[in-house]
């Protein structure tokens, strides 16, 4: 074996991975059962969802399958949430708490639900809120907390459930990137007062477009929710429409061929998480022998799935000390070899100029992003690995287990050379860019005046 062949592509080797076969599979994995689903739902002819079986069918499932009592179908993960904000009476001026590191999603449906996201940190290892960071943002005002369980892992739900039974709180579950994933047994989105289920194309349960599902606890709410999904009006089935509005409403009706293809992907689920999880595991084992790196992981009850692989990048075993510079040099080796790593989210939500503007004023102490310590660290300090269009099946291609450790172990046998190389980085924070253009964004592109 030559030399050359551990020569870093970064510094002119050969990549480990060649630019036009990289490691990518086409996600969601389609089937003929898809096909001949969405099929039966088009020759059906009824296009607008309102009344369609397959939209009862898929609430009905989802609603079983997550040890719900009530489901209805929307046409997004952020109309989920939405929605599960109004169905549980969440208003004008409540403050919500929602992690700092998540999807914007998560925050924005607060927003379009007049209320205010009030931001808690995340844990360091698991990258979700806790019952104690929760606990710090409690005030007078706040009606409910949205906990996301980030990446496919369970938080640690009991006392955070304990705490908002405590405060009279309301929980909403964003299960957007965890469906399939259990805690103690019980699967996630059976927790709380409701939960927001996201089946746009690149979730684990994902099906041909843009697809959300509520789940709700009681009646009530899901008839709530139903009314809102459609300009607050009240449909039966088998009656015609009277058009009267009761309450503020939208157009979040779901399309039948999306529902089609959703459960049939449903019902495959079980079976597609256990071979995301037997393959994410086996990565977890590979990486055990390399000491900077810390692979995902679920806490004790937890069976997560794996939604993203993110990956905690530590240089003290080298005695380098900058966490930040010895990411990005890991991030632009690996990227190099043609082994895709990249961030998901570069700053705290509350950093994002939406929230940094003149509406937010009482709330600028709040969303300041200093004062989330745990999410800078995360963001400074980790990637996730896998190509998007490849998310969350990545680690399903056949040979891309293997190319990674083999990454790993070219860039562990040229370490000296990739301090070298972070050593002399012009670095920046990831959420410094950002920070940095907000304000000329902000004259330029922001429409709302408080
Ligand atoms: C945590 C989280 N919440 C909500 C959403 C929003 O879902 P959708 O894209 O279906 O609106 C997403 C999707 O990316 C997400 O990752």
């Amino acid at each position: 074996m030559s030399m050359s062949k551990y020569r870093l592509a970064l510094f002119g080797g050969v990549p480990l991975v060649r630019v036009h076969a990289r490691l990518r599979i086409p996600w969601p994995i389609v089937t003929r059962q898809d096909r001949n689903a969405v099929m039966r739902a088009f020759d059906v002819q009824d296009f607008s969802g309102r009344g369609s079986s397959e939209v009862y069918g898929l609430e009905a499932e989802m609603a079983s399958s997550f040890e719900m009592p009530h489901g209805t179908a929307l046409n997004s993960g952020t109309a989920a949430l939405h929605v599960a904000l109004a169905s549980l009476g969440i208003g004008q001026g409540d403050e919500v708490i929602v992690p700092n590191l998540t999807f914007i999603a998560t925050a924005m449906a607060v927003v379009h639900n007049g209320s205010i996201p009030v931001f808690a940190d995340i844990d360091p290892i698991t990258y979700n809120i806790t019952a104690d960071s929760i606990r710090k943002k409690v005030s007078k005002k706040t009606k409910a907390v949205i906990v996301v369980h980030m990446h496919g892992f369970p938080a640690d739900i009991h006392p955070i459930q304990e705490l908002c039974r405590e405060r009279n709180l309301m929980l909403i579950e964003d299960v957007a990137q965890s469906p399939g994933a259990r805690f103690n047994g019980k699967p996630l989105g059976s927790f709380g007062d409701a939960s927001a289920f996201s089946l746009m194309s690149q979730k684990n349960l994902a099906t041909c477009g843009e697809c959300g599902i509520l789940l709700n606890k009681t009646l009530a709410a899901k008839n709530r929710a139903e009314m809102v999904r459609i300009y607050g009006e009240i449909l039966r089935a088998n009656t015609p429409r009277k058009y009267n509005s009761y309450t503020l409403g939208w157009n979040y009706t779901l399309n039948p061929i999306q529902a089609a293809m959703a459960r049939t992907q449903l019902r495959r689920l079980p079976q597609l998480t256990r071979r995301i999880r037997q393959a994410s595991l086996r990565m977890n084992c590979e990486l055990q022998s390399f000491k900077w790196i810390r692979p995902p992981n679920d806490i004790p009850g937890g069976e997560g799935v794996f939604h993203f692989y993110r990956i905690g990048l530590d240089p003290t075993s080298f005695d380098f000390s900058h966490p930040g510079k010895f990411r990005k040099a890991i991030q632009d080796a690996l990227n190099a070899e043609g082994l895709n790593v990249r961030h998901y989210q570069n700053t705290p939500l509350s950093g994002q100029p939406v929230f940094q503007t003149e509406i937010y004023n009482d709330f600028k102490k709040q969303f300041d992003i200093q004062r989330y310590p745990n999410t800078l660290r995360v963001i400074r300090s980790t990637l996730v690995l896998g190509a998007v269009s490849s998310w969350p099946g990545y680690v399903l291609c056949p040979g891309t287990i293997e190319a990674y450790v083999k990454g790993f172990e070219k860039l562990e046998r040229n370490m000296p050379q990739i301090l070298e190389y972070a050593a002399k980085i012009k670095y920046t924070e990831p959420w410094e860019d950002i920070a940095k253009t907000s304000d000329s964004f902000k004259a330029k592109y922001s429409f709302w005046k408080k």
